[in-house]
């Protein structure tokens, strides 16, 4: 029989798992109670820090809704959401690089005609999102569905205002055809602070860290036979590229915006589709094979 002391703690934890555990759900358990005992040891946490940590742990599950996913905000603050995506991504050579997928996505946005707008509220600048997918060896994808999201002028998705927004503002799906083409009118997408009138936010300011992303657009890209991308396009020039509070930046995806003339070509809108565009982003994505 052993007790737990300070010498032994981890060992004695683990040393209960019981013989018939999953092999992976032990690995995975056993490593983080010895890494957890270690960070105990090593700060020498003290019993009002170990209750200040449950206190601010309830109050990030209670922040919790259908809407707002506080625990998703807390791993993304500590780098992990990224360093997740990285372990699981360690993507060939040419293949476009993935970053964080965010709490804002939504199931369900209607399928758009190719060059359609997304962004519905009239606000912002029209800015036009062209490029290809393509197979990390050139070749044009078809079929593949282009989701796209951002926020809007103001900062916000619709979700965080959904009696403001139109539902599915800053939202559609393109779906390429055989030169593996997407283009869509999104607006100009504008820097904006993630949440921060919870946990997080108070644990940021503490931090003397700020809740700033740098402007970007959203891509979730799924094509048959090949492995599903979710990545930004980030706006060249902002000023938060170097300090994005979520660590999503990647130098790969940064894209410089390209004021539009007027009269230049533009891909046909859709009917009482009257506002200019403004700004040219261009984009070609590579995507991995499934496998
Ligand atoms: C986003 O880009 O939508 C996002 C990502 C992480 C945390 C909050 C927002
Ligand atoms: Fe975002």
């Amino acid at each position: 029989m052993s007790y737990l002391t300070e010498d032994t703690s981890a060992e004695v934890v683990n040393g209960r798992i019981g013989a018939q555990t999953d092999p992976r759900l032990r690995e995975v358990m056993s490593s983080l109670v010895s890494h957890l005992h270690a960070f105990i040891k090593e700060v020498e946490l003290t019993e009002a820090e170990w209750d200040y940590a449950i206190e601010f742990l309830t109050r990030t599950g209670q922040m919790c809704d259908d809407t707002r996913q506080e625990f998703i905000l807390l791993s993304d603050v500590l780098g992990v959401s990224m360093l997740v995506d990285a372990v699981n991504h360690r993507l060939p050579e040419g293949a476009t690089q993935s970053t964080v997928f965010g709490p804002f996505h939504v199931k369900g946005a209607p399928e758009r005609p190719m060059g359609a707008t997304i962004s519905l509220d009239g606000k912002g600048e029209l800015c036009l999102f062209e490029g290809r997918v393509l197979d990390v060896d050139g070749t044009p994808i078809e079929n593949a569905l282009v989701d796209v999201w951002s926020d809007n002028e103001d900062g916000f998705y619709d979700v965080q205002q959904p009696d403001i927004q139109p539902p599915f503002n800053n939202r559609g799906v393109f779906r390429t055809g055989p030169d593996g083409r997407y283009a869509f009118r999104g607006i100009k997408p504008v820097s904006y602070p993630i949440p921060d009138d919870g946990p997080v936010g108070q644990m940021l300011a503490a931090l003397g860290r700020h809740p700033w992303r740098p402007a970007h657009m959203h891509f979730m890209i799924s094509a048959p036979e090949h492995a599903r991308l979710i990545t930004h396009l980030f706006v060249a020039g902002d000023d938060y590229l170097a300090s994005d509070a979520v660590f999503g930046v990647k130098p790969d995806l940064i894209v410089g915006l390209e004021p539009v003339a007027e009269g230049d070509a533009m891909p046909p809108a859709e009917q009482g589709e009257a506002a200019p565009v403004k700004w040219r982003a261009q984009y070609d994505f590579r995507l991995k094979k499934q496998g």
